[in-house]
Formats: structure tokens, sequence, C-alpha cells
């Protein structure tokens, strides 16, 4: 078996995101998210399921943080819920949910572990909700104040930064196809809402820059490696069409290329129009320090002559996971290649890759999680070969570190290295931790 050695200094972590794993959503002056909100509407989530006690982490974040450092993991990403540090979205700092990131983050420092925050994993405020939430550009300044508050009172001990964690999904499962918070099906408020999320993660790159803040900050998107069809002319540009829709929309501006003139048209016939005004792009591509890089498969593209868009995902060929996706390992390395060539090489953390295995504790309470473990394996030879091709990859935090609350599937889909059991919230290393710690442990992995 032959051994694949990273360089010394990558670094490995996990992810995870505050409505996911917290729970504790009406202690210590939190407000109300559009994630409470849109659980407690019938029909929303598998089960009628809520992120009310998820895995009870803001409770137990302690006993997480030790089993972390126990499997060795160097580094954790995070994210911040808005509402508890501002219940209402702005006005008055709530002191304490500010206080439990303190202790979350002077946790993680006494134990070794690397911080990285995220600062927008999908809970908005309700309060912004209800003034319009992304679609009302206010929500933009709203989010840098709230940034720069986070900043000052974290950034003596933080030093990485994640504006936004996947604007395509949250504007497109959020407002156009509406099954995520908050719901919505309208395709104006998806184009509104898709470039003030852009210029919120502007706003608060400047603020940090303006700030003087030390560290480096970024964006995380969320990523599909696109592969034609077929080798026909048609499927090759349909190919690119959805990159358009989806890497382009998002790396274009933060890379100073704008916005696809082949979304722009699509939004602007439908009357959906971006509402972009005088020096929004300019602010949008203000430089970042690294790309955050989320993948999780592939898929195949065909034309769709017929269809509104004019691409469509050709039928999976791959075994399909839980969730729908290919199992596709080869993605992540072929995304890697792709994004390193269209914007000529930037920095990368890989902020999200993992895979969904319902693996159940068998008769002696192990979690033989090998479908993770053996995809897990395959994602890392790409990133490694990809990395040998010239990719610029640091770090890799794994999605997730435990079982928690997957969105419109509740608690039936797992990503965990760790088993959460959602009655005793008791955790159980997987097959997977035991693999990752291994992996950490040697800097590299057999293949
Ligand atoms: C990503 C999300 C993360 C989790 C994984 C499975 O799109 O960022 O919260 O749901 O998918």
């Amino acid at each position: 078996m032959p051994f694949l050695s990273f360089p010394s200094g990558f670094q490995w972590g996990v992810a995870t995101a505050s409505y996911q794993i917290e729970g504790a959503v009406r202690e210590d002056g939190r407000g109300v998210s559009i994630w409470d909100t849109f659980c407690y509407q019938p029909g929303r989530i598998h089960g009628g399921e809520t992120g009310d006690v998820a895995c009870d982490h803001y409770h137990r974040y302690l006993e997480d943080l030790d089993l972390m450092k126990a499997l060795g993991i160097q580094a954790y990403r995070f994210s911040i819920a808005w509402p508890r540090v501002y219940s209402f979205g702005d006005g008055p700092v709530n002191e304490e949910g500010l206080a439990f990131y303190d202790r979350l983050v002077d946790a993680m420092l006494e134990r070794g572990i690397h911080p990285a925050v995220t600062l927008y994993h999908w809970d908005l405020p309700q309060a912004l909700q209800d003034r319009g939430g992304w679609t009302n550009r206010q929500t933009a300044y709203d989010f840098a104040a709230y940034a720069k508050t986070v900043y000052d009172r974290l950034g003596d001990r933080v030093d990485r930064w994640i504006t936004l964690n996947e604007p395509w999904v949250f504007t497109q499962f959020g407002h156009r196809l509406g099954f995520m918070a908050p719901g919505w099906q309208d395709l104006a408020a998806t184009g509104r809402a898709n470039h003030h999320a852009m210029l919120a993660h502007g706003l608060a790159v400047r603020a940090f820059r303006e700030g003087g803040y030390r560290g480096e900050i970024g964006i995380t998107n969320s990523n599909t490696s696109y592969e034609p069809a077929d080798d026909s002319a048609a499927s090759l540009a349909a190919t690119e069409l959805a990159r358009d829709f989806d890497a382009r929309l998002f790396h274009g501006p933060v890379f100073g290329r704008g916005y696809p003139p082949s979304v722009l048209k699509y939004y602007a016939e439908r009357g959906a129009a971006f509402p972009i005004e005088a020096g929004d792009m300019q602010l949008i591509a203000a430089p970042t320090d690294f790309l955050g890089v989320n993948l999780y498969s592939r898929q195949r593209i065909e034309a769709d002559p017929a269809g509104d868009t004019g691409f469509r995902p050709a039928a999976p060929t791959l075994p399909l996971l839980p969730m729908g996706y290919e199992a596709a390992p080869h993605s992540l390395g072929d995304f890697l290649r792709w994004v390193t060539q269209e914007y000529d090489r930037p920095r990368i953390y890989i902020t999200e890759n993992g895979v969904c295995d319902n693996t159940e504790p068998g008769p002696g309470g192990e979690i033989d999680d090998r479908t993770r473990v053996d995809l897990l394996r395959g994602f890392l030879a790409g990133v490694h070969g990809a990395m040998q091709d010239g990719a610029d990859v640091h770090a890799f935090y794994h999605w997730s570190f435990m079982d928690n609350f997957e969105w419109a599937f509740g608690f039936s889909n797992r990503f965990g290295l760790v088993h959460t059991d959602y009655q005793t919230l008791e955790r159980t290393p997987k097959r997977s931790a035991a693999f990752f710690s291994d992996l950490i442990r040697r800097n590299g992995l057999d293949v």
C-alpha cells in the first residue's frame, strides 16, 4: 500500500455549525433565528425535528473539546450564532451570548486546538428576517456591524475568519427552492439575497482590514465538481453554464471578475435583477487571504435546450449516498484542480468535506462506518494528487466532528466521526475517528 504523506504544517481539523450542534436555543438571552422559526413550521423538517437540543454542545463543549484533543485534532472550525450576540440582529450586544464563545475559544486554546470562526452559518436573527432578511440591503450592514463586534471580542485569540458559509445554499435553497429557512420560493428574492449576501461578505472584509485585526479572512463556498455527461459540444457548453450558476457566481465577484453575465441575464430577463449599486463590486472584490472550499460530490451535466437554464444534471452513474450525493471521491481533487486553474492558484483551506454514512452501533457498541472511511481515503488521495499538481492547500476540516442536526433532514443523516446518541446525548467515536486520528498522527495515509 503506498503511503501518501502531506507537507509538514498541513493542518487537520473538524468543522461544525452553531444551529446544528449547540441546542440551548432559549438560554442566556439568545434571540430567535430563522432556523428556529422554520423548524416549527409543520412539514419542513424530517420527523418534525428541531435544533432545540441538537447535540447540547452549549453545555457539553468541554467534553467535546476533550474528545477532539484525545483524537489529536489540531483545528476546529465552528460558527457563531448571530442571535446569541445580537438577540434582535442589531441594537444592544447580548453579553452572555458573546461570553459563551469567549469560553469556547479559551478552552480550545488551552487544549492546543486552533480556532477558525465562521461568522454566518445560516442562523439569521428572526428580527432581521421580519425586515426582509437577506432581501433587505440593510442586513449586509448589520452583518458587518455584528462581525466587527466579534472581531473586537475574539480577535486577540482568533486569527482565522470565514465570513459566510455557502451563500449558494442559503440563497438558492432558502429563497428559490424553499427547503431551507426562510422557506421562500421567489426568484426576485433570490437575486436580492444573493447580492446582499456577497455585499455582506465585502463589508465584513472591509471592517476586518480597517480594524487592523491580526490574522486572515476568507469566504467558504459550496461546490460540486461538474463533469460533462459526454464529450459532445452541447454537454461541454452546458457544464460551463452550470459552473456559471454555481462556482463562478460566488467566486467570480470575490476574485474581481464580477457575476457571470449569463446569470445576470437570466435573473434580469425574469424581473429579478441583482440590486447592484455603484461601488458594490469593488467592495465584494476586496482581497481575501484564502478560499474556503466545501465539497461533497460531483454532478454530470447535460444540455437541456427546452429547460429554464439550458443545463441539467444527467442521471447519476455512481452509487448514491443517503443524502442523494453520488459516491465520487475523485470529485474533490478534480474541483481543486479546476479552481486552482480558474482563479490563478488561490490559497485554499478545505473547510468541509465528509461522507453521509448512517451506520448505527453494532452489538458491542462499535460503529463500523466503512463507507465513510473508504470514501474519505479517496477524497484525501484526491487532495494529495491535486496538491502535487499545484493546488495550494493548507488545511482540511472534516465535516463533521459529531453527528448533528442536518437541516431539513433532521437527525436522520449522519456526518460525524463521532456518533451522537440523540436520546442520551452520549458521544462515541466511530471507526472513522480512529482512521482520522491515525491520519493526523502520521500526517498521511495508506491508499
Ligand atoms: C454543507 C453545510 C453543512 C452540512 C453539510 C453536510 O452544505 O455547510 O452545514 O449540512 O453540508
